[in-house]
């Protein structure tokens, strides 16, 4: 029997994605030199911005995207694009993530922006993280699988060596069981570790210093505030100064 309440659990979702993002935008002068995230959260804060543009009531905002995606909707919504060349500082970024743990680690990958994400957010002078209360765990990879960007060249053996890590991967597909292309020409894996990633550090150096592995979704001491929306109100999570 259909009780119906998956499409309600949805429209719950997207309501209080649309929540943290509101609350993310209150962040935002005019003036600033914004990072633009991706994922469904963040394309709900680019919506919210390019109104308040449209209607003046900010005002020389510039913005750096993350993807092509959010580059994309910015454009449409005449939200004036710039690049980490032309503005070395960004003011605020503010992205969604996958996983969020209680130090403000993340796990950030699955929507496939991971790359741009990293080089714009390590630039931005505020990072502002918005996520449903769903995304809280209290050990990274516990509810997701890490997204790790490989190189196209000698993916299996990329794969291959992942695994010997301790954890299962899988190639991410589009609809046409093809390998999913990344912004920058690359592929990406899911890693799934069972029980969780026991030392996210650790893990963190390995993956970069691996040739092949191009990026990987740990995003550690980078966030400075996650906005939890949940079904009992917003919760603000500051990083400890
Ligand atoms: C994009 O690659 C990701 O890092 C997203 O920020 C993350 O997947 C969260 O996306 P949603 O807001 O769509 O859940």
């Amino acid at each position: 029997m259909d009780l119906g309440i998956g499409p309600v659990a949805t429209m719950v979702e997207e309501y209080l994605k649309q929540m943290a993002a509101e609350r993310a935008l209150t962040h935002v002068r005019s003036g600033m030199i914004l990072g633009l995230g991706s994922g469904s959260t963040a394309a709900y804060f680019i919506n919210m911005l390019g109104e308040r543009i449209r209607s003046g009531s900010l005002q020389d905002i510039q913005a750096v995207p993350t993807s092509e995606k959010s580059a994309q909707q910015a454009r449409q919504l005449n939200i004036p694009l710039t690049s980490l060349a032309k503005q070395p500082v960004i003011d605020l970024a503010v992205d969604g993530a996958d996983e969020v743990d209680p130090d403000l680690n993340l796990i950030k990958g699955l929507g496939k922006a991971l790359l741009r994400e990293k080089i714009v957010e390590i630039h931005a002078a505020k990072l502002v993280i918005i996520v449903d209360e769903t995304k809280l765990v209290s050990q990274l990879g516990t509810k997701a699988p890490l997204p790790v960007e490989i190189t196209p060249f000698e993916h299996a053996a990329h794969m291959r060596w992942l695994e010997s890590l301790g954890c299962k991967v899988s190639i991410m597909l589009d609809k046409d069981e093809q390998p999913v292309m990344t912004d920058n020409g690359n592929y990406l894996v899911c890693c799934r570790f069972v029980g969780g990633i026991l030392d996210p550090v650790a893990l963190s150096r390995i993956l970069a210093d691996r040739p092949g592995i191009v990026e990987h979704g740990l995003f550690l001491n980078m966030a400075d505030q996650v906005i939890v929306s949940g079904t009992q109100g917003i919760t603000i999570m500051d990083k400890e100064a």
